[in-house]
């Protein structure tokens, strides 16, 4: 079961206007709520992420916090077969009379649906995963969560061409984060990640990464780092609401580091499992 402006229905029951300006322009924002066992991460953090998204492309947020816990309740609920869900909650402006570039103030299309998150155990996740870089050509407002990830989808593509698991960007040699997820890494015990600002999105398990590292005393430093630093990193980790924090292990078909998943990445991973039952 999905909701869709007002209705829970059947997915395949599911259908919007072509006039949606979602569809045509990308015009919207979205959130992506990690669910363990019905408990919910960073729930706050994310509403609070959507309000900022709203506000950024001029939407008027169309439900209360509490409005939304409920819809969003609801869905788990329904989607309880999945034990581990990724929550999908999408806001278009909505649809106009006719295709044009401006808007007037519309009936925003919601959209809420729950997919699988698969298992990530840590015993599958010691060899890392591997990674591509390319160069960042997104637009300067990439901490809005936009609808619109054409480039972020092609990038995404790519890896997936390259059988890695995700692509690192670059801008003007600093690396910036990937197509769906932050990038971290460690350099003699120390923590590094791009800090926040229009070139990256503000990942909230980004913000979480960083507090059980400062919690586990492990120093962070919100401060850019170059393709250089990231290829001769100790660990390399990339983080999202869907992918947890992963290790990635090879960039460009070069190793990283012993070609293993680090120390630093093994003690964060066992904090933020101990989230999901807390
Ligand atoms: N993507 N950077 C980008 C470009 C992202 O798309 C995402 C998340 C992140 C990590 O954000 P968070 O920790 O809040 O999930 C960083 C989601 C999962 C997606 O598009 O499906």
């Amino acid at each position: 079961m999905v909701y869709l402006n007002g209705n829970f229905i059947p997915k395949e029951k599911a259908y919007i206007s072509v006039m949606d300006r979602g569809f045509l322009f990308g015009d919207g924002v979205y959130e992506v709520f990690p669910v363990y066992d019905k408990k919910i991460i960073g729930f706050e953090a994310h509403l609070s992420r959507l309000q900022d998204g709203l506000d950024a492309i001029n939407i008027k947020n169309p439900h209360s916090n509490d409005d939304w816990k409920s819809l969003i309740k609801k869905i788990i609920s329904f989607n309880i077969k999945n034990a581990n869900q990724a929550i999908y909650l999408q806001i278009s402006r909505g649809c106009d009379q006719n295709r044009k570039h401006t808007y007037d103030e519309l009936d925003p299309t919601i959209y809420i649906q729950s997919s699988l998150i698969g298992p990530r155990e840590k015993n599958s996740l010691f060899k890392g995963k591997s990674a591509i870089t390319r160069e960042d050509i997104r637009w300067l407002k990439s901490n809005t969560k936009a609808t619109s990830l054409l480039a972020n989808t092609l990038y995404a593509q790519e890896a997936k061409e390259n059988n890695a698991e995700e692509a690192i960007l670059l801008r003007d040699g600093i690396v910036t984060e990937a197509s769906s997820s932050n990038v971290f890494i460690v350099k003699d015990n120390c923590i590094y990640t791009h800090p926040k600002g229009r070139n990256i999105l503000p990942g909230i398990t980004r913000d979480i990464t960083i507090s059980l590292a400062k919690k586990l005393d492990i120093k962070v430093n919100e401060t850019t780092f170059s393709k250089e630093q990231l290829m001769e990193a100790d660990e390399v980790w990339i983080t999202s609401s869907t992918r947890e924090i992963l290790p990635i292990t090879s960039v460009d078909n070069n190793i990283i580091n012993s070609g293993l998943s680090g120390p630093i990445w093994s003690l964060i991973y066992d904090q933020y499992q101990l989230l999901k039952t807390a």
